[in-house]
């Protein structure tokens, strides 16, 4: 038997079989093993205490390269690579998936070398100081003509970090002015240069992406599916709920729904799961960034249930992404239950503590170990 005839049988014996429909009074929910498309793991220590919850929940994940200094070169992501397999729980099979941090002075040559490496799967592009640790992040995206050519040849993906940076614009028009003055842009020099536009925002993103040829796709974080800025300002500041792209007005976190539970292949799971230590987040100046590794698919499926759409979430989850990334479906599964439990006030983290995205708070969805 097919481990998928194996999975099919299982949900018809547990009553989730999708004949069954998927509804609101579900109470299991079995899916193919899921892949994070976006996923912030840190270094050393932290790299150690967080590790272990994306490997639980993932088959494998797009390791963002934003290190303090950045993953440059080839050698950087397979050392960075090594270093994530030894911090790995004993047993586990998580993959992890290498990218480059991209820098004004990034070879097209290095990008021949990643894409030979087997290794590295992506080439990230942060625009200089448009978040956490993008100091090296690139001055004016037309200087990378060279390496977008080379990864346009032989396919290498490129993941952008869609925000202006210009102090002048409004940090909830950022991603816009991003897709309309440098995305569009460079979709017309490049046209058949494979994009995934990260963690996106809005409305205008959500559009741009459907309107985009096949080979521009979109992550969507958990986090702006089911918040939207008032989240930030609800009853006091609320650090937790600030990461990068900000989030934004309810009718992009709708438009964003919309379009990650429609069943459309070009836009999938990347949780952008950004760990910052408790006293670097509860401060006069807060890092950027949500930690939901801890949760991060009972968190898709609270958004996916919201939305009558708990079908759609595989595709989302475990599908669309890999093949985006030309990689193969993965062929386990997972289940989730239809379970109450309270996030914990805050996890393991080294010299202080880590505070998950909606601590103390209830989830409806618990993944089933
Ligand atoms: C990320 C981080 O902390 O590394 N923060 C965030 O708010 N998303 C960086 C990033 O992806 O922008
Ligand atoms: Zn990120």
């Amino acid at each position: 038997m097919s481990p998928r005839q194996r999975q099919i049988l299982t949900r018809i014996a547990t009553g989730t079989a999708r004949r069954a429909g998927y509804n609101q009074r579900m109470s299991e929910l079995t899916i193919t093993r899921p892949d994070d498309w976006h996923l912030h793991v840190r270094d050393g220590d932290a790299l150690k205490a967080v590790l272990p919850a994306t490997a639980c929940q993932f088959a494998r994940a797009i390791i963002m390269p934003n290190l303090k200094p950045p993953v440059r070169t080839v050698d950087d992501a397979l050392e960075y690579r090594q270093r994530i397999l030894d911090a790995l729980p004993i047993g586990s099979a998580f993959e992890p998936l290498m990218t480059l941090y991209l820098t004004d002075n990034t070879s097209p040559e290095e990008i021949v070398r990643a894409a030979m490496s087997g290794h590295v799967k992506a080439i990230k592009y942060y625009p200089a100081g448009a978040t956490t640790n993008s100091d090296f992040g690139v001055t004016d995206i037309r200087k990378c003509d060279a390496v977008f050519e080379a990864m346009q040849s032989i396919g290498l993906p490129l993941l952008l970090h869609g925000e202006v940076t210009d102090a002048e614009v409004d940090i909830f028009d950022r991603e816009q002015v991003f897709i309309e003055k440098h995305l569009i842009p460079l979709v017309s020099r490049f046209p058949k240069l494979r994009i995934v536009l990260e963690h996106i925002t809005t409305a205008s993103a959500a559009k741009f992406v459907l309107a985009a040829s096949e080979n521009i796709a979109a992550t969507i974080t958990p986090q702006h599916l089911l918040y939207s800025r008032n989240a930030i300002f609800k009853g006091g500041l609320r650090p937790h709920f600030y990461c990068l792209p900000v989030l934004k007005r309810e009718e992009h976190r709708v438009a964003l729904l919309k379009v990650a539970t429609s069943g459309n292949p070009k836009f999938f799971l990347g949780t952008d799961s950004a760990p910052h230590a408790r006293n670097t987040k509860e401060t006069s100046c807060c890092g950027a960034g949500c930690y939901t590794a801890l949760h991060a698919l009972e968190l898709y499926a609270e958004a996916f249930e919201s939305a009558g759409a708990l079908d759609k979430l595989e595709g989302f989850a475990s599908f669309y992404g890999a093949d985006f990334y030309r990689l193969p479906r993965n062929t386990g599964s997972i289940t989730l239950k239809k379970e109450n439990w309270t996030v914990p006030e805050e996890v393991t983290f080294p010299n202080s503590a880590l505070v998950p995205l909606r601590a103390g708070e209830q989830m409806r969805w618990r993944f089933a170990l």
